[in-house]
């Protein structure tokens, strides 16, 4: 497995593979891999004859205030990851790769970035937009894989691909959990033994959620109390959103109705942690 930080590189690597009628995965993801990334290079490499994985702390995504430079990083230990799960080449550009000197365009989403994540971190959405169109012009995958529990994340790539007309197929992967159920997240490491037990109040108050839900209970607002109750009642927890939205449009609503997001983002300590369920109230 090759792994090189050079745009020209990719390009080459893939026009030769596309050359010989192969297909071309994409997995993106800002590394130290845990088995939620796993699953989407498994499902990748399934669905490919060759998988491109982009290792790359994309630092427009961030804001001044937030975990940049603290992010974890270990590319030896994720390129062990990607050549057991048997991708074909890691891309992991430095930021002056990808934004040399006189970088100005932008991608912004004008919906859905305005609810949940995007309140608490409005800009992050934009530099998302902004690095993985670059990752789908650099690479030029035929599918892209990324993680339900980025819900929100999902749902504006798919937004943006139709929009741009990205001739790309975007694939949702669900979300990977530690046996006790804490949504796997590279962001996890972050937590003190006390904080990660503390953690496990995310996944309590959405499995409490989603099982109100399945029980018949069809009010938005009762839903997020109930999930809002259990959440306070851990005292390291902050809660920072537990919203209902449809699941397309990330716009609020009140009812459980067709496709249905409820997400959460809580701070547990000074860590911000993400889940949510999605159910469709038709099939269900
Ligand atoms: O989900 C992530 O890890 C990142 O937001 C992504 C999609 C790799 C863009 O930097």
């Amino acid at each position: 497995m090759k792994r090189t930080g050079s745009v020209a590189e990719v390009r080459q690597q893939v026009k030769e593979w596309k050359k010989q009628g192969l297909t071309v995965g994409l997995v993106p993801t800002m590394g130290y891999l845990h088995e939620g990334h796993k699953s989407l290079i498994d499902r990748a490499v399934k669905e490919n004859d060759r998988v491109v994985v982009s290792i790359f702390v994309n630092p427009i995504q961030f804001a001044p205030n937030e975990d940049l430079e603290s992010y974890p990083r270990d590319i030896e230990k994720d390129t062990e990851l990607c050549t057991n799960a048997g991708a074909s080449l890691i891309f992991n550009p430095t930021p002056e790769e990808m934004y040399p000197n006189g970088f100005s365009t932008n991608v912004v989403m004008n919906n859905l970035t305005k609810e949940l994540c995007g309140k608490t971190r409005p800009t992050h959405f934009g530099g998302v937009c902004t690095v993985v169109s670059k990752l789908f012009n650099i690479v030029a995958p035929d599918r892209a894989y990324f993680g339900e529990k980025d819900a929100q994340q999902l749902a504006i790539i798919k937004r943006m691909v139709a929009d741009l007309n990205f001739d790309i197929e975007i694939k949702g992967c669900p979300i990977v959990r530690e046996a006790d159920g804490l949504a796997k997240s590279s962001r996890n490491t972050y937590l003190s033994a006390e904080e990660r037990q503390a953690a496990l109040v995310l996944s309590k108050s959405i499995a409490l959620g989603k099982k109100m839900v399945e029980d018949g209970e069809r009010n938005a607002q009762t839903v997020i109390d109930a999930m809002k109750k259990c959440i306070s009642a851990e005292p390291l927890a902050k809660i920072d959103y537990v919203s209902v939205v449809d699941a397309l449009s990330i716009t609020p609503i009140d009812e459980y109705k067709g496709y249905v997001l409820t997400a959460i983002a809580v701070y547990i300590g000074k860590t911000r942690l993400i889940d949510n369920f999605i159910v469709d109230i038709d099939t269900l």
